[in-house]
């Protein structure tokens, strides 16, 4: 069933990890925050290590912009190493669930958090596709991407809007502030977006379009996996 809506829609939402280990996940980036803002000459007290990690960020960004900002980007950067996040990237049951929709052997992957912050509306991701361009390059031979909240996210929360059918090529991309599918290549198209609770993975086909919605209250990190062919 899911195979086929994968097949059909070039996504599908799999119920794969118990919803509080992922939950336990965050804590991995509350210590990559820790670790970073111990790093500064700010004093450490400045990066408020009481507040949740969700509310942390936006908080810290309502004194100092550049603080919060510098430690967004340690985040995206390398929390992905932190060893909650490690164990889910590596768990058995996604690169067998990511190997079958692939249709093949998966030889490598690339690892991000990825945090939608209310702070930080700029780095919310436009319409794209995880391969932009089919032409065979390292980016190229994704084939399959595991998009993991590590909550509850959706409509209200910092979810994915798709635009689902499986495609053999891509949309043109434009070029411009940033790398984009233009809004009008998408209008009349059907959209869904999904709701995808803590413990669910959403699996996108590599030319599946879609974007980052916005995020009203607390932090929506995610743990993204971008699957490759040999
Ligand atoms: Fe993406």
């Amino acid at each position: 069933m899911t195979d086929d809506l994968f097949a059909a829609q070039g996504f599908c939402a799999v119920p794969l990890f118990d919803p509080e280990t992922v939950r336990a996940a965050r804590d991995d980036i509350a210590e990559q925050v820790d670790r970073v803002a111990r790093a500064l000459y700010m004093p450490f007290e400045h990066s408020l290590p009481d507040v949740p990690v969700g509310d942390r960020l936006d908080r810290i960004a309502a004194a100092e912009r550049s603080h919060a900002s510098l430690l967004r980007v340690a985040i995206c950067t390398d929390a992905h190493r932190g060893p909650r996040l490690t164990a889910l990237a590596e768990s058995p049951a996604l690169l067998e669930t990511a190997s079958r929709l692939a249709g093949g052997p998966i030889a490598g992957s690339i690892r991000r958090v990825r945090a939608s912050i209310a702070a930080f509306p700029e780095h919310r991701h436009d319409w794209h596709s995880d391969v932009a361009i089919d032409d065979g390059t390292n980016c190229g031979r994704v084939r399959v991407t595991a998009w993991m909240p590590l909550g509850d996210a959706g409509p209200e929360d910092g979810g994915l809007e798709l635009v689902p059918g499986r495609r053999s090529a891509p949309f043109e991309h434009r070029r411009g502030d940033g790398f984009a599918i233009p809004e009008e290549t998408l209008a009349g198209l059907p959209r869904v977006r999904p709701v995808c609770p803590a413990g669910t993975v959403l699996f996108l086909d590599r030319f599946t379009p879609h974007r980052t919605l916005p995020v009203a209250g607390a932090a929506r990190f995610a743990l993204v996996i971008w699957f490759k062919a040999g």
